[in-house]
């Protein structure tokens, strides 16, 4: 993981070298699409307002829950007491993501939806908003933690969440299984080099020309760029955008040539 000096830096040089979409840069009218109509779209939608407040009170939360650590490897290893109040605060997707992620759900109109890592369950509420007719399979190893997040999803009246409990090592292939195609995926889990690629090589096995895969914090450390890096290489993805805190992959097979956009956000 990067210091945050290091971090700092990487964003600094981000916003100082990124398209902001106008002008020259941005020569894909996919991409162009994408920026003004989802990116830039500044609309507020109906469930906004309650997810934020279940934010807010996970914040202030103080009661104390076991997390296991998934440590080196990804094995369930020390279970530590944590606030929920510090998961809230560290963990999980800030707004301005979270709210990216429910419009870029709520354009592309995906039918089947995985994410990795539910943690208390805020972008999953997003991404159920987003698409209430989706399949929405969220993926999470902390029991104690998977157990507040599917309280979230009733207290929001949302139905339409499968959480699938345990080590992504174990049920992502069972998942991925049971799944003809995925047509949005989030990988918000375990932010390491090989455990990231895994999950992108399992994934694109069950992906078409129009699946979207997000994958967080592609900068947050050099393991993660690296995987990053060797994403954006293979063959069938045709075009991917970095936000500096998430990246998004494409498999346009309308999209001839590749191309990689790092777009200001
Ligand atoms: C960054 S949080 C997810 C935040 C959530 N997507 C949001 O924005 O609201 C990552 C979650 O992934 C879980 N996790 C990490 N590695 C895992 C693994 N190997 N198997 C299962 N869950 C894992 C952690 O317990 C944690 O709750």
């Amino acid at each position: 993981m990067y210091s945050s000096t290091q971090l700092a830096f990487k964003y600094l040089k981000y916003r100082l070298t990124a398209s902001n979409g106008k002008g020259h840069g941005v020569h894909s009218p996919f991409v162009f699409e994408f920026i003004t109509k989802v990116l830039n779209d500044k609309s507020s939608f109906d469930c906004f307002q309650a997810i934020e407040s279940l934010r807010r009170e996970l914040k202030n939360n103080n009661s104390r829950i076991s997390v296991p650590d998934f440590g080196a490897g990804s094995r369930m290893q020390l279970q530590h007491k944590r606030k929920i109040s510090a998961i809230a605060n560290s963990s999980l997707k800030p707004k301005k993501y979270s709210q990216l992620i429910f419009r870029i759900v709520h354009y592309y109109n995906p039918h089947t939806i995985l994410e990795l890592g539910t943690s208390l369950g805020i972008t999953t509420s997003y991404l159920a908003c987003a698409n209430p007719q989706a399949i929405l399979i969220t993926m999470e190893g902390a029991p104690e933690v998977a157990a507040i997040a599917a309280t979230n999803f009733k207290t929001l009246n949302l139905s339409n969440i499968k959480i699938v409990e345990g080590n992504f090592d174990t049920t992502l292939p069972s998942v991925i299984h049971q799944l003809s195609s995925i047509d949005f995926a989030f990988i918000d889990g375990n932010h390491r080099k090989e455990p990231t690629l895994n999950y992108f090589y399992r994934l694109i096995n069950v992906s078409k020309p129009s699946t979207i895969l997000v994958f967080d914090d592609i900068h947050w450390s050099m393991e993660m760029e690296q995987a990053w890096v060797e994403i954006k290489q293979h063959p069938s993805v045709t075009l991917t955008i970095d936000l500096f805190f998430i990246g998004l992959v494409f498999f346009r097979t309308e999209q001839k040539i590749k191309q990689d956009f790092i777009i200001r956000y």
